[in-house]
């Protein structure tokens, strides 16, 4: 069976769980890579782009000989591509299809209150009544201000926002850390022809690289600890994956380890690591055990005003990293392996490209890459505020705090003027990736000293070290109305560490 040991230890876990799948795991850099299909619209007239998303239960072959049940949007996992230009509004129908109620959020989107996906704004599956409230692990469905909408539900994104890579997940309160685990997450790409005209590798040479981890039974079907009633009824189970739940198999766009082959010239990689709560640390490793230089060009919110380049680059849930590699000088035939230098064992490797054949490359890093960014100053911002993001208790049991306190969507957070500048200085117990919804922000400062090469350009989600402190400078524009910050560890999330912010 599988390793759930740890489950039923008394002491919680700060740092995730590793559950072990219990089938034998395919070699390394055998299966080729997928590219998530790009949705077509049902409509373009208006100069909107319409489309139609069924979120329902299929079964993918994941593991070579092994069928794996999966939530899924459409379908696929991860969820069909939603290709957008900047300004032209995009609307989603999602129908829910699927044994639970969901709540669809875009994560980095600008988008009105009322089509972010607050985590009680549920999309209901047509079998459902209320009532069932305590399946699937404690939802509850007791806030008057939730907006229920039954089976279907119209999404409006209006694109109005600098060109990145975005991506849809489920939110549901208390619930979305098994609801994405089972499948619930797609890409969302902006585009605008500022970014095209730059000479970007593209068409082929540009890739999404969607990394989670999962952990498999020896049926196929994916473990999640809060989903499976033998886990779930056990005490101490909360303490055990109180730091996150963790896979050892690494997919990347949903295959483990997969190797793609690619010509021997630039390509742009569009990392996201959608997994719950494992960090990576990616590095590009030559045949000859040299490092690639990963030129990171943009960040969770867009391009950066220049190129910087890393030698490794530690992504945390939820961060997006936009990175050219040139595998230029790779002798045809050599394999260059992303590592992963948080992992151990097989949790080391990522994935694999195979240089199949010299090409002609047209592509290029433009030394400006934007000059858009937002460069707001801390002498424009009219207050700071500090948060703690720490352990504590949660309805006497165990759970993760904001400010001493775990999410309730009948309280009021935090009230920001709109258009108003403001500092926010946020500190972790341990690691914690922290998410702003609707607007982007810049770093200004890691306890006390400069931001890290990484922190570069606009961000959506900071990633706070353990016993960091980091500043961040945003302006509140755009909406009023009723939006979340939390932590991307999806069980923190689920387990408290969640606020909310109202714009006014
Ligand atoms: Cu990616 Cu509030 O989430
Ligand atoms: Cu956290």
């Amino acid at each position: 069976g599988l390793s759930v040991s740890a489950a039923f230890s008394r002491r919680p876990a700060l740092t995730g769980a590793e559950l072990r799948s219990d089938l034998p795991l395919p070699s390394a850099f055998r299966v080729p890579l997928p590219v998530p299909p790009v949705l077509k619209p049902v409509s373009t007239s208006g100069g909107v782009d319409r489309y139609e998303i069924t979120q329902r239960v299929e079964s993918a072959e994941i593991l070579p000989g092994h069928r794996t049940p999966l939530w899924t949007y459409d379908g696929t996992f991860p969820g069909p591509t939603i290709e957008a230009r900047r300004g032209r509004p995009v609307s989603i129908t999602h129908r829910n299809e699927l044994p639970v109620p969901t709540v669809v959020h875009l994560h980095g989107g600008r988008t009105a209150p009322d089509s972010d996906g607050y985590p009680t704004d549920l999309v209901l599956p047509e079998e459902w009544q209320e009532g069932h409230g305590a399946h699937g692990g404690g939802h509850k469905m007791s806030d008057p201000r939730a907006v229920v909408t039954r089976v279907t539900r119209r999404y409006t994104f209006p694109m109005d926002q600098r060109p990145t890579l975005l991506w849809y997940h489920d939110h549901r309160m208390d619930f979305t850390a098994p609801a994405i685990w089972q499948g619930l997450a797609g890409l969302h790409v902006v585009r605008d022809d500022a970014e095209d005209a730059l000479g970007l590798p593209s068409g082929r040479r540009e890739l999404p690289l969607m990394i989670t981890d999962r952990a498999f039974a020896d049926s196929g079907a994916l473990v999640y600890p809060a989903i499976d009633r033998t886990l779930r009824t056990r005490p101490g189970v909360r303490g055990a994956y109180l730091g996150g739940v963790l896979g050892d198999v690494i997919l990347v766009n949903g295959a483990p380890w997969p190797v793609h082959e690619v010509d021997a010239v630039r390509y742009r990689l569009r990392f996201l690591n959608a997994s719950n709560s494992r960090h990576y640390d990616l590095e590009a490793i030559g045949p000859d055990g040299r490092r690639l230089d990963l030129v990171q060009v943009g960040s969770d919110q867009g391009l950066l005003a220049a190129p910087v380049t890393h030698r490794r680059l530690p992504i945390a849930p939820a961060e997006r990293y936009d990175v050219v590699v040139d595998f230029a000088d790779v002798p045809v035939g050599g394999m260059v392996r992303i590592a992963n230098r948080l992992g151990s064992g097989r949790t080391g490797d990522v994935m694999a490209f195979r240089v199949a054949r010299r090409a002609a490359d047209g592509s290029r890093v433009p030394r400006v890459l934007s000059t858009d960014l937002p460069t707001w100053r801390r002498s424009e911002a009219v207050r700071t505020r500090e948060f703690s993001f720490r352990a504590g208790r949660m309805h006497g049991d165990h759970g993760w705090l904001i400010g001493g306190l775990p999410f309730d969507p009948a309280r009021s957070d935090v009230k920001v003027g709109l258009g108003d500048v403001e500092v926010w200085r946020l500190v972790a117990d341990v690691h914690h990736p922290v998410h702003l919804h609707l607007v982007g922000f810049r770093v200004l400062s890691r306890s006390g000293r400069k931001p890290l090469p990484q922190d570069a350009g606009l961000k959506d989600t900071v990633s706070l070290r353990p016993g960091e402190s980091a500043e961040i400078i945003t302006r509140f524009d755009g909406y009023r109305g009723r939006y979340l910050f939390h932590c991307h560890n999806a069980e923190h999330e689920d387990m408290g560490m969640m606020a909310n912010l109202e714009i006014t």
